[in-house]
């Protein structure tokens, strides 16, 4: 069967700060998808990590659907109300605009979707991230899809040596979409140079040689839209795994690392990335960054699982490290590589700052 995946992900009001989502979010949006599973929706799930909520659909309307899009839009919508009745805080952070119109991209939401022919077996992982941004993902994806140290399918799978398509987009771009399609192995060199740049360019899609969908990334860049400070882009992702992909062990194996990534506390600092379970919430520093991974198999659009593929006494161990990575970055506070550079910190007070100081300096006379 023909379906397609969706997630549709935003941050309409939290608990205790930036922390996450209120039960009672939650129990609307379900309230709300649920009335048309069976109909327009085939199958959804419904989850959060940190402050956002991350709605999975599985439908036949294809991808950028407009009934779709606007599904998740009032939904979003529908729990914002919720939060501004429990008095939670950012209630209805990330809808940028009131009504709809047409697609939920560029109105604030984050969006990753796939149309796929299902496999017999359709495995695929769920990935959500919070405190940090699209890019975080690169290094992962270009580990899993690119890299035999991680990915051993490259050197032993006839299909996974014949490599994949990457297609990133130019983040600093606002006027459109500005993409580019590069190959691994041939264009490993050229393809690292871009993705070593987390803040300007960041992965959309991998697929494979023949052109079957791997990975989809969320690629809003808030601020972007905004024009202005609204909170990270939080962004979540979704890859399919085993056979012609990379196995699931595959996929999770680069999150052993605990990459540095933009985000934690007021979306400008550098701290790593941690792996937690399921519907964690955030603490230390409005952090450290945090993704979740769940997997799903997918059959005639009805969802088994999911699994929390974090949920597991290894990625303790990595928990502890990227504790330890964090508290050691934090001893240097604000000082050089601990925060992100001038452009990307996301709030505007500095910049007013700056041109304040600006004024006060004085080039010294020649004597
Ligand atoms: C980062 C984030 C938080 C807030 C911080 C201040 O993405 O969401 O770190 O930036 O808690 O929030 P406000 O300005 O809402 O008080
Ligand atoms: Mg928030
Ligand atoms: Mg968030």
């Amino acid at each position: 069967m023909r379906i397609t995946l969706s997630i549709i992900k935003a941050d309409v009001g939290s608990i205790g700060g930036h922390v996450t989502p209120s039960r009672e979010m939650l129990d609307r949006i379900a309230e709300m998808v649920g009335a048309v599973k069976g109909s327009l929706v085939l199958d959804f799930y419904l989850g959060s990590t940190g402050d956002d909520i991350s709605i999975l659909f599985t439908h036949r309307e294809g991808v950028n659907s407009e009934r779709i899009h606007k599904l998740g839009f009032d939904a979003f919508m529908a729990a914002t109300k919720v939060a501004k009745d429990q008095g939670l805080y950012g209630a209805g952070q990330d809808l940028l605009k009131d009504a709809f119109a047409g697609n939920v991209r560029g109105m604030g939401p984050a969006v990753a979707e796939m149309e796929i022919d299902e496999r017999p077996g359709e495995p695929f992982v769920m990935f959500m991230a919070d405190k940090t941004d699209p890019g975080a993902y690169n290094l992962p994806l270009y580990l899993s899809f690119a890299d035999p140290m991680h990915c051993p399918g490259l050197m032993l799978s006839p299909s996974l040596s014949r490599g994949f398509r990457f297609t990133i987009m130019d983040q600093n771009y606002t006027k459109g979409d500005r993409l580019i399609e590069l190959h691994s192995p041939q264009d490993q060199y050229d393809l690292a140079a871009l993705l070593r740049d987390n803040q300007r360019f960041s992965i959309e899609s991998v697929h494979t040689h023949d052109g079957q969908i791997a990975a989809a990334v969320s690629t809003t860049r808030l601020h972007n839209i905004a024009g202005k400070y609204t909170g990270k882009d939080d962004p979540v992702a979704l890859v399919r795994a085993q056979g012609n992909f990379p196995a699931t062990g595959e996929i999770l194996s680069p999150y052993s690392i605990g990459h540095f990534v933009a985000g934690c506390m007021r979306g400008s600092h550098v701290m790593p990335l941690m792996p937690v379970k399921r519907n964690s919430p955030i603490s230390y520093f409005d952090g450290p960054p945090v993704v979740s991974a769940l997997g799903f198999c997918v059959r005639e659009g009805k969802l088994s699982g999911p699994v929390d593929l974090f949920d597991h006494p290894f990625w303790d161990h990595i928990r502890d490290n990227v504790a330890r990575k964090s508290v050691e970055m934090r001893q240097q506070g604000f000082s050089g590589a601990a925060m992100l550079p001038y452009d990307e910190l996301e709030y505007g007070g500095i910049v007013e700052k700056m041109k304040v100081l600006d004024t006060r300096f004085k080039v010294r006379e020649d004597k």
